[in-house]
């Protein structure tokens, strides 16, 4: 019987042996070989934030594994998928478990030139980082132009937006609130370093602009400064919360320069954005940079590691492997 994670309620999960019919009825069968622990995973398992709203659920939010069988017949057996929001590891059973069952619509083949390993290093957070490097694009940020302030730089999402805006030759400016990590996120890209303690007092309504453009994880004050520094008609591309789900700003820098908040949401990303997304990711992920960033734990350590991701004391990515 395949091990899963279950929780049968918000403080209550525990690694079971369970019978493959209590699985979800779902067509696609999943053989899960690696996941990775997001920061919503570990809200999820220490109970800090409400994220697993269904029960019995199994958790995780990220997987990649070999397709056992697909009863909708899109994948033949043996094919490397990747699942990734859709509130997999939320409402819908999800990656900490042997195996998984998916819609056929959730999953993503794994791109040429990735390892599932290096998916996973990859994971919510680097799929994330890209989107929002692609808004910036997309809203007509050009390398050149001025320093792009990443907040949480040492984070999962923050370290995937410093190494994939260097790589689109963009000067990084990374923000962190451990500056010792400086040679980390100098190796991952970014060009600057910058104590996050700069952007945690008051915000007032216009500060001195200082950056061209922004990918923010952290939301709070924290937000509120970056938006009040940007340059005239500036961009932030907004993924996280990691400090506060308030955003205590000021209207003058949008109306008075022209500056536009762009939200980020890779659960709901649509199937053509995911290839988009993933098939560069494939392309531009620098492998030695994943490699710095990954961590390798076995998937049982999975619950001992979720308080210390969320007390800042891990860095990176953490990966599940059996
Ligand atoms: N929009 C989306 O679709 C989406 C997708 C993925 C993640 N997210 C959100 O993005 C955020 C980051 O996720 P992640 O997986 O990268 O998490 P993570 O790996 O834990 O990184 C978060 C980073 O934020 C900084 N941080 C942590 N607590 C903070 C605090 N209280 N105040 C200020 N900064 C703090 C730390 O970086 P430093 O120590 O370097 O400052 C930390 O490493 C989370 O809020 C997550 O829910 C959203």
């Amino acid at each position: 019987m395949p091990k899963a994670l279950l929780f049968k309620s918000k403080d209550d999960g525990h690694w079971s042996d369970l019978p493959e019919g209590d699985f979800p009825d779902e067509p696609v069968t999943l053989r899960v070989s690696h996941s990775a622990l997001n920061y919503k995973d570990a809200l999820a398992l220490t109970g800090r934030s409400p994220i697993l709203r269904k029960f019995p659920v199994v958790p995780g939010v990220d997987m990649v594994g070999t397709v056992l069988s697909d009863r909708s017949g899109t994948f033949l057996p043996g094919e490397k998928v990747i699942a990734t929001g859709w509130s997999i590891g939320e409402v819908h059973w999800g990656a900490f478990a042997e195996i998984a069952r998916l819609k056929p619509e959730w999953l993503v083949r794994l791109p040429e030139g990735l390892s599932e390993v290096e998916a996973m290093a990859t994971g919510t957070a680097g799929f994330t980082a890209m989107l929002a490097v692609q808004a910036l694009e997309a809203f007509g940020i050009r390398p050149g132009e001025g320093p792009v302030l990443v907040t949480g730089a040492t984070g999962g999402v923050g370290g995937h937006a410093v190494a994939l805006l260097a790589k689109a030759g963009f000067e990084v400016v990374a923000a962190t609130g451990r500056p010792a990590e400086g040679d980390y996120l100098r190796d991952l890209g970014a060009s600057a370093i910058l104590d996050r303690a700069e952007l945690e007092g008051d915000p007032r309504p216009l500060g001195k602009e200082r950056w061209r453009a922004a990918i923010d994880v952290a939301g709070g004050k924290i937000l509120a400064n970056v938006v009040s520094m940007l340059q005239r008609r500036g961009a932030v591309a907004v993924t996280g919360l990691a400090q506060s789900m308030d955003l205590p700003a000021s209207v003058a820098p949008l109306i008075l320069r022209g500056v536009s908040l762009l939200g980020i949401d890779s659960v709901m990303s649509p199937q053509v954005e995911r290839f988009r997304a993933w098939e560069r990711l494939a392309r531009d992920l620098d492998r030695e940079h994943l490699a710095a960033m990954m961590h390798l734990h076995p998937f049982e350590d999975v619950q001992d590691l979720a308080s210390p991701l969320l007390d800042q004391q891990l860095k990176g990515r953490v990966v599940l492997h059996w």
